[in-house]
């Protein structure tokens, strides 16, 4: 298997508390897959140990065979993981174009030389980005003045900026209308199929992780619980006993 991202033996505590006790993964690269399980499980320090988010991160990781253990966010995100850049409160007053501008320009670190030919070529990525997110048409409104939905795809179509060869989306539809959950992750797996990238995403809504993961990984109490397919993981009795009969 080409695995993209391979974790061995990921242990992560906070203070006394394991939070991840001994997470073996491989990513095939290419794959839609989905992290699940009850609230705690883990989900959230899995995917912020691969993105470079905590200090104290023990096993090892590698993408693409490079060990990353330890590696920064930026470090990272050179070598080709993403995430969603959640737009901060600043951001909110600019306009949906400068926001995506502002990622582009950070994707390609090259604002200091600004050039008209580097804006040309810059605006056109935006416009294409925007398209790619079906936000054309709001470019010149506030970020402030967009539903959650919309708001959600802007942060999606920043986080594209940068081409990532992973991206990890941590609940990327918290908060959502069931058609506005659909209608984002349709268009993040098609996006991912059509450029032949791997996505990793927590997700809770059970429905959009059936129709959108090829393979399922769940997590309970810092444990990998059960991979599968998610027609395997839907029949699992045991997952069925501690996710699904879990309260979600
Ligand atoms: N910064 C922290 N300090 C101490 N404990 C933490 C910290 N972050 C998370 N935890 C604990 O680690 C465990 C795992 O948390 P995590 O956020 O990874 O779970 P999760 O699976 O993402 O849950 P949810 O579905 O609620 O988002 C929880 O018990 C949580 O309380
Ligand atoms: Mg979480």
């Amino acid at each position: 298997m080409d695995a993209i991202l391979s974790a061995r033996n990921i242990r992560k505590c906070y203070g006394s508390f394991v939070a991840l006790k001994d997470i073996s993964f491989d990513l095939p690269r290419g794959e839609r897959h989905a992290l699940i399980g009850p609230n705690g499980a883990g989900k959230s320090t899995f995917i912020a140990c691969v993105a470079g988010q905590l200090p104290g991160v023990e096993g090892e990781l590698l993408f693409k065979g490079h060990n990353i253990t330890s590696l920064t966010p930026a470090s990272l995100a050179k070598k080709g993981i993403g995430r969603t850049f959640q737009i901060s409160r600043a951001f909110l007053g600019m306009t949906v174009m400068e926001n995506i501008m502002a990622a582009v320009v950070i994707s390609t670190g090259r604002w200091a030389s600004l050039s008209r030919g580097l804006y040309r070529e810059n605006l056109d990525k935006a416009f294409h980005l925007l398209e790619t997110v079906a936000l054309v048409e709001r470019a010149a409104d506030r970020v402030g003045d967009l539903s959650l939905g919309d708001r959600k795809r802007l942060e999606f179509g920043m986080a594209l900026a940068n081409d990532p060869d992973l991206l990890l989306l941590d609940e990327p539809t918290a908060g959502m209308s069931i058609k506005e959950r659909h209608y984002l992750m349709e268009m993040v797996a098609t996006r991912m199929e059509e450029t032949n990238k791997t996505l990793l995403f927590v997700e809770h809504d059970i429905d959009v992780v059936m129709k959108i993961a090829q393979r399922v990984t769940v997590m309970a109490r810092g444990a990998v619980l059960a991979a599968g397919t998610p027609g395997e993981i839907a029949a699992n009795e045991e997952v069925q006993a501690i996710y699904l009969g879990g309260g979600h």
